[in-house]
């Protein structure tokens, strides 16, 4: 019932043959609909959704309390996030500081302390709980950079390229959930799209810089990946 009224419902041609006021009754009961036409239709209800339910794009019943729940993991995940990256490049930078890498290190690093504290003032705005592994990422993220940097610049570079593509597929896999689940929120989705975007900057710049040269690059590049998701499902839940 619910599948077939909420379909109805967002195609706005097909709700002929069904009364505004019976649409409306059962929208009062249990949910809104984002579609234009229809948000036109039930103005007068739409102030009234704190506590109704909403639809996602799959069309089954979401939550503002499942809404707030998928806010509040893509804030703490980003947060400690940004975080770990920025430790990263200080982990580089305390051995290339002063080599010829070093001006480009410094760039990515600063970029991601603008990160950070977008991340900083969203998880405040918010009022979400920061990941409880903070002092974890704080120590692994600086020994992660510190360690490839002695290696070589090249296993540096390498250790950014994978970083950064799991962190961009991540922030892919987030701007997805946003969507299907409804959520209107525009300074989340152009946060995410534009870290999204400067992430794959990173990556392309690792990768100029000879990190497939990197040695065991595979295998490396492998174990850091995984690491990296390891910590995105953590700092997600814990
Ligand atoms: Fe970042
Ligand atoms: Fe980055």
């Amino acid at each position: 019932m619910i599948s077939r009224i909420s379909k109805t419902l967002i195609n706005p041609n097909t709700h002929n043959g069904i009364s505004i006021s019976m649409i409306s009754n059962y929208y009062n009961k249990r949910f809104y609909c984002n579609n234009t036409t229809n948000q036109n239709l039930f103005s007068n209800t739409k102030s009234q959704d704190h506590q109704q339910h909403d639809i996602n794009t799959e069309n089954t019943i979401i939550t503002p309390q499942e809404k707030r729940k998928i806010i509040e993991r893509i804030i703490r995940v980003d947060h400690a996030g940004e975080f770990g990256a920025a430790r990263i490049y200080e982990g580089q930078l305390a051995v290339l500081g002063n080599t010829s890498e070093g001006p480009l290190i410094r760039e990515m690093a600063d970029q991601e302390k603008q990160h950070q504290a977008k991340f900083n003032e969203l998880i405040y705005e918010h009022r979400v709980r920061p990941t409880a592994l903070s002092p974890i990422w704080n120590i692994a993220g600086f020994g992660l950079g510190y360690v490839s940097a002695l290696m070589g610049k090249e296993a540096a570079m390498a250790v950014t390229v994978a970083v950064e593509e799991v962190i961009s597929e991540h922030y892919n896999d987030q701007l997805r959930k946003i969507h299907e689940s409804n959520i209107d929120n525009q300074d989340l989705k152009d946060t995410i799209k534009k870290f999204r975007d400067d992430e794959m900057e990173h990556m392309h710049i690792g990768l100029k810089h000879d990190a497939e040269l990197a040695p065991l690059y595979k295998p490396l590049s492998e174990l850091v990946k995984l690491g990296t998701k390891s910590a995105i499902w953590l700092s997600t839940r814990v």
